[in-house]
């Protein structure tokens, strides 16, 4: 085992080795009462029936109740010990790899399937409580086991010791190659359940479209395929891990037959007692089971490696950068120089050299035909891209040095694909705003026109919305995003389409919302009683719209068209004619 593996293992046993240390003493201390147990049966029985002290017979049931108790009782402890720091690890694991994940960059997600990263926690992560389980166990538990027995057999006669080891290396290296399979085959395992993780979750979200087109049976061939793979790689590591074990065997059986034949001439010949050659014998008999299970550990930790590779590659992979200047309110500008950004670094850019100046207080709507950057633009407001050149400064303070959180706190987004969480309305619409009140959250489903239809839900506010707000219609979940986003109420507003699904009337009213909190923010939580400094009046808003009637009130009208913007200065102007 090199270094590094080593070094990482024990790391990751550390917080826990306070009870692999308890279990590991319980284990051995078992380990001694069954010694005892056998021990004592000789003197026991002798004193009992041979000598006639036939008054301990009563005490004999109680002693062998006592010992059984104490070897169960801390057996017991081994083993829920044991698996508890197996289990904690795997807990802890988890909650990191969670919140790595939580903090790594959009970009990441726009490569990595859910599936991948759902199977990294909750599959990989599995394997790796055997670290503590059977390899911490098997090495210092049954490691010392060797060599005691070892020591005593070449005590009493070393030649005849070294006759029965002579095949020990080729065991080495049986077991390296074999476990190095293993090792290949758990990790293309692991590999094919990522694929069929992320199958079932690509099923289960897309049951409507799979249903509407017939594709069930083309699933699920695509499903089984994945799942043949998990089944054929897993059967293979398991033949390999086995095959270990057979070739222990092989050599026990070996070993014990060069000792009987040399051992059994060196008696004949009257060099060695029958005494000696029955002992080592013994020994080499019983020094085979600790090797067994340490050859086992070895493919078990190949197995295991395989599983901590792929999890420390997503604990490597770089969260995204902090940055170091907080900024407490927004009071100026937000400007674009020269931004420039290509979402591959081989593809043309998808934004090329844009300038552009977003006075505080102005609204700006940015237009522009599918496809052609609109979305991209705005993303880089929130820093989930960076530019690929470029800079975009906000009060002339570069994005990249902005503290995330203060400056992800000032900007709210009502995205063109909604997410809803699987809670209450409530819970939803104050998801930026946790400790506001009921109240404020009626104040800002009133603004977004949703709470006639909250109200009229089987259990109003607290009705839970489905996964991805699936219970809702699509106009209903835009609401609840824009209600969302007010009660957040930050000083930067981004709508990127965000009442495309409302029908006219509707979108109509929430668009008269909205522009009277584009326009003026005081008018928002403060009249709930939340104090609010100046920059509370002029909200800055960038609206993304298809519709002439959303974008009407903007200060200024911008399009996006092959990756570069121009103002818009004419209701004639092509792009907009386009805009009913
Ligand atoms: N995560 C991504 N990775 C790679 N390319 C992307 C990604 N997101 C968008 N693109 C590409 O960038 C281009 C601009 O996409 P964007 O979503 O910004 O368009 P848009 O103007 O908002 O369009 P729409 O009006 O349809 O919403 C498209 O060609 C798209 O294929
Ligand atoms: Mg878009």
């Amino acid at each position: 085992m090199d270094k590094t593996v080593a070094r990482r293992l024990i790391a990751l046993a550390r917080p826990y080795l306070s009870k692999v240390i308890v279990a590991l003493l319980c284990g051995l201390l078992a380990s001694a009462v069954m010694a005892a147990i056998a021990w004592l049966v000789k003197p026991a029985l002798d004193i009992i029936f041979m000598d006639k002290k036939y008054q301990y017979l009563k005490l004999l049931p109680f002693a062998v109740i006592l010992l059984f108790a104490t070897k169960g009782f801390l057996h017991f402890c081994q083993q829920y010990l044991i698996q508890s720091a197996g289990l904690s690890l795997i807990r802890d694991t988890q909650s990191k790899l969670h919140n790595h994940i939580l903090y790594m960059p959009v970009e990441y997600f726009d490569k990595e399937t859910s599936g991948i990263l759902i199977s990294r926690v909750v599959n990989d992560v599995t394997l790796i409580d055997k670290v503590i389980s059977d390899v911490i166990r098997a090495t210092v538990v049954e490691m010392p086991k060797i060599f005691i027995l070892l020591g005593i057999a070449f005590y009493r006669k070393w030649d005849l010791t070294l006759v029965s080891l002579l095949l020990v290396p080729a065991l080495g290296i049986s077991a390296r190659k074999l476990g190095r399979k293993v090792k290949q085959k758990v990790a293309a395992a692991q590999k094919n359940m990522s694929l069929l993780t992320h199958k079932l979750s690509e099923s289960i979200t897309g049951i409507r479209v799979i249903k509407v087109f017939n594709r069930e049976p083309y699933r699920n061939e695509r499903f089984i395929e994945s799942s043949l793979g998990v089944y054929k790689d897993n059967t293979k590591a398991i033949k390999y891990k086995e095959l270990n074990k057979l070739v222990v065997d092989l050599m026990t059986g070996l070993a014990i037959g060069s000792v009987l034949f040399y051992g059994g001439m060196k008696v004949v010949s009257a060099e060695i007692t029958p005494g000696d050659f029955a002992s080592i014998l013994t020994a080499i008999y019983l020094v085979f089971s600790p090797v067994k299970i340490v050859a086992e550990s070895y493919t078990t930790l190949q197995s295991v490696r395989a599983a901590i590779e792929r999890i420390d590659h997503v604990l490597e992979t770089p969260v995204e950068d902090k940055g170091k200047v907080e900024i407490k309110q927004f009071n100026d500008c937000i400007s674009l120089e020269g931004v420039t950004f290509r979402y591959n670094p081989d593809a043309p850019p998808v934004l090329e050299d844009i300038n552009l100046t977003i006075k505080k207080g102005e609204v700006l709507a940015i237009i522009g035909p599918s496809g052609t950057g609109k979305s991209t633009l705005v993303n880089l407001l929130p820093r989930f891209y960076v530019p690929s050149a470029g800079s975009i400064k906000i009060d002339g303070i570069d994005l990249m040095e902005l503290d995330i959180q203060s400056l992800r706190g000032m900007i709210a987004t009502v995205s063109q694909d909604i997410v809803l969480f699987n809670d209450t309305i409530r819970e939803n619409i104050a998801f930026g705003n946790a400790q506001c009140s009921l109240e404020q959250v009626k104040w800002a489903a009133d603004m977004a026109y949703a709470t006639e239809f909250i109200e009229r839900l089987p259990d109003g506010f607290d009705t839970v919305v489905g996964e991805r707000g699936l219970t809702l219609s699509g106009g209903q979940r835009q609401r609840i995003a824009i209600a969302r986003a007010l009660l957040k109420d930050p000083p930067i507003l981004i709508l990127d389409e965000a009442t495309s699904s409302l029908d006219n009337a509707s979108e109509a009213i929430v668009q008269k919302a909205l522009d009277g909190l584009m326009l003026d923010r005081s008018r928002s939580l403060q009249s709930l009683g939340r104090s609010r400094s100046l920059q509370s009046l002029g909200r800055t808003t960038i609206i993304i719209a298809h519709r002439l009637s959303t974008i009407k009130n903007a200060d200024r009208v911008i399009a996006i068209e092959n990756g570069k913007a121009r103002t818009v200065t004419t209701p004639s102007d092509p792009l907009l004619s386009t805009c009913p």
